[in-house]
């Protein structure tokens, strides 16, 4: 596939994987998003965070809750100046607290994206 992008977020360390919480050295997400790179050739972009959340997955948990309930863009430590060369972009993230870890809304927000919602 040509010109596309995979832009994921996922969580590292302490993290639900299949039905426990495991010490994880690669994201659920993570996985899964170089799994579509191997077969698309797509290129690869992680979003992150500037301030990273605690390594105590509950207390993640908690500051998640407060993020979503505060409506925070959290700052990102990098992201292309554009995506204008892509003509197909998958978009990849763990579910929490039923939508988007706010990093993505970070992300998504910050261009202009034709046809795109969230
Ligand atoms: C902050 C946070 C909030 C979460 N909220 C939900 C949720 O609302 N519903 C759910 O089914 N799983 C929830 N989860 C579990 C994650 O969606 C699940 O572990 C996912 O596979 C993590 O993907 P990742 O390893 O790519 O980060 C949450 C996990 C975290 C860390």
């Amino acid at each position: 596939m040509k010109n596309a992008l995979i832009v994921y977020y996922s969580r590292k360390g302490e993290n639900y994987w299949s039905g426990s919480i495991k010490n994880l050295s690669k994201g659920n997400t993570e996985i899964v998003a170089e799994m579509i790179a191997e077969i698309t050739g797509a290129d690869l972009f992680e979003v992150d965070t500037v301030k990273s959340y605690d390594r105590d997955y509950y207390v993640c948990i908690e500051e998640a809750k407060k993020e979503l309930r505060e409506g925070a863009r959290p700052e990102l430590k990098s992201r292309p100046d554009s995506l204008e060369g892509y003509d197909t972009i998958f978009v990849g993230y763990p579910n929490w607290w039923s939508t988007m870890p706010m990093a993505m809304f970070t992300f998504l927000e910050s261009y202009d994206l034709p046809g795109s919602c969230c």
